[in-house]
């Protein structure tokens, strides 16, 4: 079984994610799709609502399943017999980040990480971005899935 690991924030999911989740997809009998926590950023949405949301935009691909896991990602690849990690680059300032824990977790674990080029459509998207954006009342309807776009709209709108 080739198994891989899409891990992220996803605070929340958006359609540069979903493009490379389905990508993954494609490629390996089995994909989870797995909330980290990313200490460096501050969460909108709980491990919950994340999960939530991944598990509806993922529902018509079989062979993913969402998870969510704290500490490192390497242990959940170990515990889960996951031996490639799935992520995205969307622009060379991404990269140096990515290779450099692609090269870590190497080191820590010898999983391999496959880096897989952004739809260009979806290059300037982040989640970050979507949540500023949207918090001043811009139109993120093609950015984010429908119920992600949803969520966020409620989630602010209980904020305010
Ligand atoms: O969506 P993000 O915030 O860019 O995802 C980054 C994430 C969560 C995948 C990364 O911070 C991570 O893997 N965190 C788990 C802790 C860990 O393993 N840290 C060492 C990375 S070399």
């Amino acid at each position: 079984m080739r198994r891989a690991v899409c891990p992220g924030s996803y605070d929340p999911a958006t359609n540069g994610h979903l493009d490379i989740i389905e990508r993954a997809a494609a490629l390996f009998d089995e994909v989870v799709v797995a909330v980290l926590i990313n200490k460096k950023k501050q969460g909108l949405f709980t491990i919950d609502e994340r999960l939530d949301m991944l598990r509806k935009v993922t529902q018509g691909l079989p062979n993913v399943r969402v998870d969510s896991w704290h500490g490192l990602l390497v242990d959940y690849c170990r515990e889960h017999d996951i031996a490639a990690i799935a992520k995205g680059l969307r622009s060379v300032s991404d990269f140096d980040y990515e290779l450099q824990m692609a090269q870590m977790n190497r080191e820590l674990s010898g999983v391999e990480t496959l880096l897989m080029s952004n739809n260009p459509a979806y290059s300037f998207l982040s989640s970050s971005l979507v949540k500023e954006v949207a918090t001043y009342g811009g139109d993120v309807t093609d950015m984010v899935p429908p119920i992600v776009h949803e969520r966020l709209k409620a989630k602010l709108a209980e904020q305010s």
